[in-house]
């Protein structure tokens, strides 16, 4: 199988955590420290809090902004279950509103018109690392006094005008899961530029406690610390930490090979009617954490007869973002209000993309697709017509992937 994504881990990952396991000092301490600094530095943001996944960043977020119960979260309907889940896990209700059908993120009109007296913050979501459009959201956040949570999720090393992001909202919320760019294993952070903000989110990971454990074991003196909050245990480790350090020297160098694969991928497909590539308003400049393909209008197939085909052959490709409405734990229904929602889920499908993948491999997923879709037309127009489609070479974007070091 052609795997859907690989993260790039080295020795120097392994060397870090040695490191890590000889000092002593296995859970939150200097190495997550270090990481929340880079981290901060990198996204041009005041603070970085880490944490265990972007799930408990974007729950911290939203206790930091007093979110509880009675009131309402916006949410777009297209999205991973843990931004909604989040706020069920305040105590809040998730609206859902529909996306732009172009860039699959949070409509800002769909989300001002789900505005009522108990909306307490919207949730935008950079999906799949292409930013939504923040500028918008600004906006209605001055003019409803609706704070904005950014649920970056897959957007480390994205660009919003030109600044990275991670730098824009009051709460920006990360996640390392290895399906992201770069990985700690499990692993999230919350961003922020508000003072009062980040003495909040520091207390509610480490079970409300007035002062970190590095600060009591660095010095002689007694330090007896009190618990100022009901707070959780959602540290990250220096484990995982210092897996980050590592991976976010790679960062650069990881979202430049994306960016080569997918415009790879966007010429290798602009000819084919049946598919559209992804579109990339002004101002974005994505990560392409995932490549997502739409099927057009002109498609007579259904897109889970064309990922059959492509896992019948080898390629790992698989549907486009889930709805949240229609997951059973959500009611498990059709919303007709969110039809582009839905629609954009179940049209879409996400391609292998992976920074050591190799020219030939993505040679091979292009030949496939075409291959399937050409099979999958005809057929549906009546014809029996299998012949291998012609190969079309990729375009010269596409270079050998850096082979610097093994990828476990
Ligand atoms: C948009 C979005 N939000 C939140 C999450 C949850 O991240 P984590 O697994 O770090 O909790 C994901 C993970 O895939 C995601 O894609």
């Amino acid at each position: 199988m052609i795997p859907l994504t690989r993260p790039v881990v080295g020795k120097e990952e392994a060397a870090a955590v040695a490191d890590v396991l000889a000092s002593g000092w296995l859970t939150q301490g200097p190495r997550v420290e270090e990481f929340e600094r880079r981290i901060a530095e990198y996204c041009q943001a005041r603070h970085a809090v880490a944490c265990s996944s972007c799930t408990t960043a974007l729950h911290m977020a939203l206790l930091t902004l007093g979110v509880g119960p009675g009131d309402e979260v916006i949410v777009p309907a297209l999205t991973f279950i843990a931004t909604a889940n989040a706020v069920v896990h305040a105590g809040a209700t998730p609206v859902l509103a529909d996306v732009d059908p172009r860039t699959y993120n949070l409509d800002p009109a769909a989300a001002e018109a789900a505005i009522t007296p108990r909306t307490r913050a919207i949730i935008a979501v950079h999906q799949i690392g292409l930013p939504a459009d923040l500028d918008a959201f600004a906006d209605i956040s001055r003019r409803h006094a609706v704070p904005i949570v950014e649920d970056a999720a897959c957007a480390l090393g994205s660009r919003y005008r030109g600044r990275p992001v991670g730098g824009h909202a009051p709460l920006v919320c990360l996640s390392f899961h290895p399906r992201k760019v770069i990985t700690t294993g499990e692993g999230g952070m919350v961003l922020t530029g508000d003072d009062e903000f980040a003495r909040r989110l520091r207390l509610l990971r480490q079970h409300g406690m007035s002062v970190p454990d590095t600060q009591r074991h660095a010095t002689r003196r007694l330090i007896v610390e009190r618990y100022l909050c009901i707070g959780y245990n959602y540290r990250m480790s220096d484990l995982h930490a210092a897996v980050g350090i590592a991976q976010l020297a790679r960062l650069d160098q990881i979202v430049a090979r994306r960016r080569a694969l997918a415009a790879a991928y966007d010429a290798a497909f602009a000819d084919e009617p049946c598919l559209q590539t992804p579109y990339v308003p002004d101002f974005a400049r994505p990560n392409y954490q995932s490549y997502a393909l739409q099927l057009t209008a002109q498609a007579s197939f259904g897109r889970d007869a064309l990922l059959a085909k492509l896992r019948a052959r080898g390629i790992a490709a698989k549907p486009g973002i889930m709805t949240i409405h229609r997951e059973p734990a959500f009611g498990g229904r059709c919303a007709g209000a969110l039809r582009h929602s839905e629609h954009a889920s179940d049209s879409s499908l996400l391609l292998p993309l992976f920074p050591d993948m190799a020219p030939a491999q993505q040679q091979e997923v292009v030949a496939t697709v075409r291959d399937a879709v050409r099979v999958l037309r005809d057929g549906t127009r009546g014809r029996k017509d299998s012949r291998p489609g012609r190969q079309r070479p990729l375009p010269a974007t596409v270079s050998s992937p850096p082979a610097k070091e093994p990828i476990a």
